[in-house]
C-alpha cells in the first residue's frame, strides 16, 4: 500500500524544501492518519512526531477538542471574505490575542502562511513611516543566521545562503547584524555578555543610519531554522531600548517560537518587552490550518487611519481571517487556558531534560541546550564526508526507530507536541539516544 502511494507522490507532487533527486535514496513516508503524538503510514507503521510536523502541532494529531470546534464551525461558516465583512471567530481571536498582550498590540492583520505575515510586517513598517512623513526609512535589519520564510521579501531578511543565493538578483539587500547566539561566547563570557556585544552591533548601525532604517526583525530567544541558536532575553530588552531611542520599529517573528514554545505564550514576555509588530503562525491554529497574523500597536494602526484610501494598508489575501482557521485557533487558546498548559509543560520539560542527560554529557555532543519545549544539541562529527550526510543518515535511522526527527545539519533538535505523557517522554529520550548512538558509531 505505502509503496504505491510513494510512487504516485513522486510522480505528481513536488515536495517543499527538497532536492527531489534525494528521494532516490531517502525514504518518503505516505501518512495515512495521525493520533496524538503518532503519525501512521498505510502499512500501519508509526512515527513519533518529535518535531510537531515542522513545529506546528501543539496538542497532538486529531485532537478531539479542536476537531469538535472545526466540525461545529463547518456547519456555520466555512469562509467569507474579510473586506467589508467580519465574523465571530476572527473578532474573538483578535480580542483574545490583544488581551494576551495587555492590549499593547491592539489590532490583528491576518494572512495564511508565516512568510506572508513577515511580508505584512515589513510593508506595514515602511508604510507607517511613509504615512508619518519619513519615507526615507526604507531599510530592514536582520540577524546573522536569521530565517523568516521563502517569499521574496521574507527571503531578503533571511540569512541562509543555501535558500537565498539562487535568488540573489531578485532580493533587496538587508543589513545584517551579529547574532546573539550564546554559542558565540568567547572564553569567560556569559550568554548575557554575548547579548550585550550583539546589541552593541545594533547600536553602531542605528547611530550611523537610523534615519534610513524602518525596522529590525528578530526571532526572539531561539533562531530555530538555522540550528536552534538560543540567546539571552537581555538582547531583546536592549534592542527594544535602541529601537525606542533611534525611532526604529521592532518586528518580532514569533512564527516558530510563539504559542508557548519557549515556555511563555509569547517569547518576548521573557524580556518583559512588546515589539511594534509581532508575527504569529504555525502553532496558533494548533497545527490544523494555515493561519498567520501580525499584531501591532494602535499608533501604527492610527498612522493608516485616514480619509485618503492610499494611506490605508491595501494588502490582502483571499483567505485572510478564514473562519475555520480562526476557530481552530480559538480552540487552541481554550486548551491553553483550560489545561494550564504552560505550567504543565514546565514539568514535562524537566522530565525530558533529565531523560536526555546522558546525551547532554555524551562525548560526541556539544552545546546541549533547552528553552521551554525546545531541546537541541550539536553532534561532533570530525569526518567531513560523514558530517555532510549526518542529517540524512539520522533521519533514516530515526524512521527505523519509529521517530520523526530531522536534524538541521549536525544539530539534532526536539520540538514535541505539548501532550507528552511520562511514557512518551521516556520513550522519546530513549529512542533519540538509540538513534544518535547508531548514527555516530555506524
Ligand atoms: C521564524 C520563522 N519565520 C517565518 C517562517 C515561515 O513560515 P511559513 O513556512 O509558514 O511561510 C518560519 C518557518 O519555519 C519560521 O521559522
Amino acid at each position: 500500500m505505502s509503496q504505491d502511494w510513494v510512487a504516485r507522490s513522486l510522480k505528481s507532487v513536488w515536495h517543499p524544501c527538497t532536492q527531489m533527486q534525494h528521494h532516490e535514496t531517502v525514504p518518503l513516508i505516505p501518512v495515512s492518519h495521525g493520533r496524538g503524538v503518532w503519525l501512521y503510514d498505510h502499512d500501519g507503521k508509526r512515527y513519533f512526531d518529535a518535531i510537531s510536523s515542522w513545529w506546528v502541532n501543539l496538542f497532538g494529531h486529531a485532537n478531539p477538542r479542536i476537531n469538535a470546534a472545526l466540525k461545529d464551525q463547518l456547519d456555520m461558516l466555512e469562509h467569507a471574505m474579510l473586506a467589508g465583512f467580519t465574523h465571530e471567530p476572527v473578532i474573538q481571536l483578535s480580542e483574545q490575542l490583544s488581551d494576551m498582550t495587555g492590549n499593547v498590540l491592539g489590532h490583528a492583520f491576518y494572512a495564511s502562511d508565516g512568510a506572508s505575515a513577515v511580508e505584512i510586517a515589513l510593508k506595514m513598517s515602511f508604510h507607517a513611516w511613509r504615512n508619518g512623513g519619513q519615507a526615507d526609512k526604507q531599510e530592514f535589519v536582520c540577524l546573522e543566521g536569521s530565517y523568516h520564510g521563502e517569499t521574496i521579501g521574507a527571503l531578503a531578511v533571511t540569512d541562509v545562503a543555501l535558500f537565498k543565493d539562487a535568488y540573489g538578483p531578485l532580493l533587496r539587500a538587508a543589513r545584517t547584524v551579529s547574532s546573539p547566539d550564546a554559542r558565540n561566547a568567547r572564553e569567560g563570557e556569559t550568554a548575557q555578555d554575548v547579548a550585550r556585544r550583539a546589541a552593541a552591533d545594533v547600536e553602531r548601525l542605528f547611530e550611523e543610519r537610523a534615519g534610513k532604517i524602518a525596522a529590525i526583525i528578530i526571532e526572539p530567544l531561539v533562531q530555530c531554522a538555522t540550528g536552534m541558536a538560543m540567546h539571552d532575553p537581555l538582547y531583546l530588552k536592549l534592542v527594544r531600548e535602541l529601537c525606542d531611542r533611534h525611532q526604529v520599529h521592532m518586528i518580532v517573528d514569533e512564527i516558530a517560537v510563539g504559542c508557548g514554545r519557549t515556555g511563555t505564550f509569547f517569547a518576548c514576555e521573557q524580556a518583559a518587552i512588546w515589539p511594534d509588530f509581532l508575527c504569529l503562525s504555525k502553532g496558533i491554529s494548533g497545527g490544523y490550518l494555515p493561519l498567520s497574523l501580525v499584531l501591532t500597536r494602535d499608533e501604527v494602526y492610527q498612522a493608516f487611519y485616514s480619509t485618503d484610501v492610499r494611506r490605508g494598508f491595501l494588502h490582502s489575501h483571499s483567505y485572510t481571517g478564514n473562519p475555520l482557521a480562526c476557530r481552530a485557533a480559538l480552540a487552541t487558546l481554550a486548551i491553553f487556558r483550560e489545561d494550564d498548559v504552560l505550567n504543565r509543560n514546565r514539568t514535562r520539560a524537566e522530565r525530558l531534560s533529565a531523560a536526555l542527560a546522558p546525551l547532554a554529557s555524551h562525548e560526541r555532543v556539544k552545546n546541549f541546550r533547552q528553552r521551554g519545549m525546545i531541546w537541541a544539541f550539536d553532534a561532533v562529527e570530525p569526518d567531513a564526508a560523514r558530517a555532510s550526510t549526518f542529517s540524512r543518515r539520522f533521519f533514516a535511522s530515526a524512521l527505523d526507530n519509529e521517530l520523526l526527527l530531522r536534524p538541521i545539519g549536525r544539530t539534532v533538535y526536539l520540538m514535541p507536541p505539548y501532550v507528552l505523557s511520562d511514557d512518551d517522554i521516556d520513550g522519546l529520550a530513549a529512542r533519540t539516544r538509540t538513534v544518535f548512538e547508531s548514527v555516530i558509531t555506524a
